[in-house]
């Protein structure tokens, strides 16, 4: 018989065995060395980011981050604390951007009057940031760094 067969069949069972396993241990990490059955000890919550700082976005049609704490500010059928702010006709007073003009269109692109359905409920696409490390490393590269290249 050739060795052939037993170098393959020692692989696919090292494989099976080392998968798995090396899964387990990219959990582990993530949950700080405690061991998958066990419950481990909640993170403590970190603060959210208010600065009032607009945030560069990452490319043009990025939902842009909230710069201010959004602690208690309702959105519901009845109200809709953020537009008291940034709707076309509460920036004068508040100095908050306007939603943009797209947040007015319908999925056909015709412009209404009010804020269009699609875009009332904020949160769907706008997310406060907190000022906690990244569980990963985040690889993203910008465009601009991109073209230089
Ligand atoms: C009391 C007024 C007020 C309310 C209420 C408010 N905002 Fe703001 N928002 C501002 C102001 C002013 C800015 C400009 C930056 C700053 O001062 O924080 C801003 C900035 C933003 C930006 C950044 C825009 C950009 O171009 O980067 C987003 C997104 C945003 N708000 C979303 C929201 C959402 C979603 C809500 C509701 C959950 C909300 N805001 C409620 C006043 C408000
Ligand atoms: C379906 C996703 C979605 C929803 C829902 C949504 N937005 Fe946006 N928003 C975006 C995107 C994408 C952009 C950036 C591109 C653009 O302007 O359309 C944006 C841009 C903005 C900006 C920056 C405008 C500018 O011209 O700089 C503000 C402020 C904002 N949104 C506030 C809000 C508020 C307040 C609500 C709720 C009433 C809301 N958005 C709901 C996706 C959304």
């Amino acid at each position: 018989m050739s060795k052939k067969p037993v170098g393959a069949i020692c692989a696919v069972i090292l494989l099976l065995v080392s998968g798995p396993l090396a899964a387990q241990e990219g959990i582990a990490t993530l949950r700080k060395g405690t061991p998958l059955g066990e419950q481990s000890a909640a993170p403590i919550m970190p603060k959210v980011s208010n600065q009032d700082l607009l945030r560069t976005r990452n490319y043009p049609e990025q939902p842009p981050t909230i710069p201010h704490s959004i602690r208690d500010y309702r959105v519901d059928l009845r109200s809709n604390k953020c537009l008291a702010c940034h709707s076309r006709k509460a920036t004068g007073e508040t100095q908050a951007p306007m939603v943009s003009v797209t947040h007015y269109m319908d999925r056909d692109g015709q412009f209404l009057a009010t804020i269009s359905s699609r875009r009332y409920f904020c949160l769907q696409c706008h997310v406060p940031q907190f000022e906690a490390r990244p569980l990963v490393e985040n690889e993203f590269v910008d465009i601009d760094t991109l073209l230089e290249k």
